[in-house]
């Protein structure tokens, strides 16, 4: 566990950085909502501040007075316990509460935090609660950095974010093939560290022999899929990964854009040529899965992952795995509202394992299971292929 001292300079950090992320951002980038899975990044900054507020001042804090009585509606996400709330497609239409109230709620929170932090000997169910908090918080700052992508670059302008974010760090070594050997492996997280609820229940699985890359797919590699006719080949793709390319259209990875015979993304500092030695992004399951066909190889499990990840860098790409997000055997949900947090999302999802290149400090870890829908691509997500 951390000291009081360590938890509250982490909190106010958090807090900080949050912030820090939205300097870049026009008054109206805070409120835009283009598609159902981004939220306004006003919204983010409204609904971390909430989960302070909900779940430790207003339940710990005797006498504590609700900054707004209705922020709850507005900013609780998917909490069923707590009570009825904005729909998830109605976040942008949220004009109100403004974006400087929402930087004096932020404010009240933090304060209020500080002051409960410093002034209470803090028992062990709160301590935990706060660092949940925290660690909600920076997943949250993963999401408005990718949001913002989204949000910018799907603006015909393709306006820049900043010039100083490096998304595209070149793996400069040679491809190897690391070779694992059967056996009974652990996994899951082990020590008293912080993690969530979805990481518990560690327990044995037997791996057969395989090998993994020590590399992740390079933009080179997945424009030669492109160019050999991938997304038309149909027997590369699952059933409904087949209707999803011909219903979309889609022809490369989000944020790509063909330009007199070249491929540009866009990236948070604008338009740029596609870096060829650089790990493909933004690429859903579906994609990750046809990629590995052609190749006549496969996409790593969970399990194989997490036995071979020292032998390997990780942390640029969330890496698509072929496992399904399901419990641990012996996972246990929360009592209450933080039961909602993970276990009622195992369901028609995949695991993505590692960490990316918008991934906060302190925030993931080789246990970690991150975990979306197959055709979702906003994600800075990847592929390492296994045999
Ligand atoms: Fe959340």
């Amino acid at each position: 566990m951390i000291a009081t001292d360590t938890i509250l300079d982490f909190f106010l950090q958090t807090r900080k950085h949050t912030e820090d992320i939205c300097i870049p951002l026009e008054t109206e980038d805070y409120v835009v909502q283009p598609v159902v899975d981004v939220s306004p990044p006003k919204w983010h900054l409204g609904h971390t501040t909430w989960f302070f507020e909900e779940f430790i001042l207003k339940k710990y804090v005797p006498g504590y007075k609700l900054f707004n009585d209705d922020f709850s509606f507005v900013f609780n996400s998917y909490y069923e316990t707590v009570g009825k709330r904005v729909i998830r497609s109605d976040r942008g239409n949220l004009s109100r509460p403004g974006v400087s109230q929402v930087y004096e709620y932020r404010k009240y929170v933090t304060k209020n935090l500080e002051h409960f932090i410093t002034e209470k000997e803090l028992s062990d169910e709160i301590h935990n609660l706060i660092e949940i908090g925290i660690h909600h918080e920076k997943q949250h700052q993963e999401l408005l950095i990718t949001d913002i992508k989204f949000i910018l670059g799907n603006n015909p302008l393709l306006p820049e974010y900043s010039s100083d974010f490096k998304e595209n760090p070149i793996e400069n070594f040679q491809r190897e093939w690391i070779h694992i050997p059967e056996g009974v492996y652990e996994i899951g997280h082990n020590d008293n560290t912080f993690c969530y609820d979805n990481e518990l229940g560690r327990h044995k699985v037997f791996l057969h022999d395989f090998e993994i890359s020590n590399k992740l797919v390079t933009n080179k590699e997945y424009i030669d899929f492109i160019e050999a006719g991938g997304y038309q080949a149909f027997y590369l793709w699952h059933a409904e990964a087949w209707d999803w390319v011909n219903q979309k259209n889609i022809k490369a990875p989000l944020y790509w854009h063909k330009i007199e015979e070249e491929w540009y993304q866009y990236t948070l500092s604008g338009l740029k040529k596609v870096i060829l030695d650089a790990p493909v992004t933004h690429i859903s399951y579906y994609e990750a899965f046809a990629f590995s066909q052609w190749k006549g190889l496969r996409l790593p499990t969970e399990f194989e992952w997490e036995a071979s990840q020292a032998y390997f860098k990780w942390g640029s790409r969330w890496e698509w795995t072929e496992s399904a997000y399901s419990p641990y055997p012996g996972y246990e949900k929360a009592d209450g509202a933080l039961g909602e947090y993970n276990g009622k999302f195992m369901v028609n999802q995949k695991v993505l394992r590692g960490g990316s290149v918008a991934t906060s400090n302190h925030h993931t870890r080789h246990t970690y299971r991150n975990f979306f829908h197959p055709y979702l691509q906003w994600q800075f997500t990847g592929l390492r292929l296994a045999k």
